[in-house]
């Protein structure tokens, strides 16, 4: 099987609810959903009031939720031995908790859930690769903790709820993300990309319909592992945030292109130019897919591509072996995906081709030394859901 099964979210909900029951001894309140992502187009535009189009994959992270009487927080997790617990006290910034916990700590904290909980925890969302397990496990949380309240998911409570996730992962993981992976997570539309337009304070997102047959947008997953905590990130923000800076806009949405082309820094130059014509190319790539010309959808995934490998440097020798072995073997575009520095690609593939193209790459990785890596279709998907 050449490709990494999302799994049955059905049949994963009823045998994590009875894991549950034996773990913590009461019946679960409830089981919400939410997916990761990966993005088509538009990277690191997000925190520079940019332009995105990303869409929520069919892989998911499954929240199992009891609300309880007391402040005791308890959070379980398959792919973790030890379940770790506290107190409501306990989930704000600066506490003491393994890596994962924050992530379902900090939404819990940013929506100001007033009681403890138990949680469970199952992702097949693959981490570290680019394509936001942290989002999905953030909004499998926040939706969980919202439905065992009662509450409606309605688009206002979706809204709210990525702006939670945002909170948990900037304020208490402290990695200073941009807000498109919890948006897509909550908002997404089965069959369609979603464009999200941030450069208002609470963002704009339209769905964007994708080619139904036919296509398959084939994700490979490099195995080399990123981390957003890490000092890259921060790093390609902080020079997008002088470009502005220096070109007196409020942000890089609002810079054009012959003046950062006449910056006197020359890596703070080639930054801003990645952030300005990324932007525009997202824009394209909308009018592509309207026009149904997918050829040019391809050319603004090998463009922006080029963009964030020579002009903003995010890129890493074996994501550029897949795109190149993606696109020589019948891609009709491919790109690096997400915050760079590993992670994943997303190649635009004839689906009858799909197959060949996962072979092509597995084989120049194996040319390449390279470990083998992992591949899966992003069917494009429902945003979180109570299951
Ligand atoms: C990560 C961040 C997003 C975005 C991308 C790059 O996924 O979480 O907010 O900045 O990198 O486009």
């Amino acid at each position: 099987m050449p490709f990494l099964s999302p799994g049955d979210a059905a049949r994963s909900a009823s045998l994590l609810r009875t894991a549950f029951a034996q773990r913590f001894g009461l019946e679960a309140d409830v089981v919400a959903r939410a997916p990761g992502r990966v993005n088509l187009i538009g990277e690191h535009t997000d925190y520079n009031g940019g332009l995105v189009l990303p869409l929520a994959l069919p892989h998911a992270t499954l929240a199992v939720l009891r609300l309880r009487e007391d402040d005791v927080v308890r959070c379980a997790s398959t792919d973790v031995d030890e379940p770790w617990s506290g107190r409501l006290d306990d989930l704000a910034p600066g506490g003491e908790r393994p890596g994962w916990v924050g992530y379902a700590a900090g939404v819990a904290w940013a929506l100001g859930t007033p009681r403890g909980f138990d949680l469970l925890v199952d992702s097949t969302v693959p981490s570290g690769a680019g394509l936001s397990s942290s989002a999905a496990l953030e909004c499998a949380v926040g939706t969980a903790l919202l439905a065992a309240t009662g509450a409606p998911l309605d688009d206002p409570a979706r809204r709210s709820l990525a702006r939670a996730a945002i909170r948990a992962e900037t304020e208490v993981v402290g990695a200073p993300t941009g807000g498109m992976d919890q948006t897509v997570a909550m908002l997404a539309e089965a069959g369609s990309a979603l464009l999200v337009d941030f450069e208002a304070d609470e963002p704009s997102a339209t769905s964007v319909p994708l080619p139904a047959d036919g296509w398959v947008w084939l994700v490979t997953d490099t195995r080399v592992s990123h981390a957003l905590v890490d000092g890259g990130y921060a790093a390609r923000r902080a020079d997008c945030e002088a470009a502005a800076a220096a070109l007196d806009v409020p942000s890089l949405r609002r810079a054009e292109i012959d003046a950062v082309e006449a910056l006197p820094d020359e890596r703070v130059r080639r930054r801003a130019r990645h952030v300005v014509t990324e932007i525009a190319r997202v824009e394209d790539a909308v009018a592509a897919l309207a026009a149904g010309d997918l050829d040019a959808f391809g050319a603004l995934m090998d463009a922006s591509h080029a963009s964030m490998r020579d002009d903003f440097e995010i890129s890493c020798a074996e994501l550029d072996a897949a795109v190149d072995a993606a696109r020589g073997t019948g891609a009709i575009g491919a790109r690096m995906t997400g915050g760079g520095f590993g992670g994943s690609s997303v190649a635009l593939v004839p689906a009858e081709r799909a197959e060949g193209v996962a072979a092509a790459i597995d084989a120049r990785f194996a040319a390449d030394g390279f470990a083998p890596p992992q591949h899966l279709r992003a069917v494009a998907s429902a945003g979180a859901q109570v299951l």
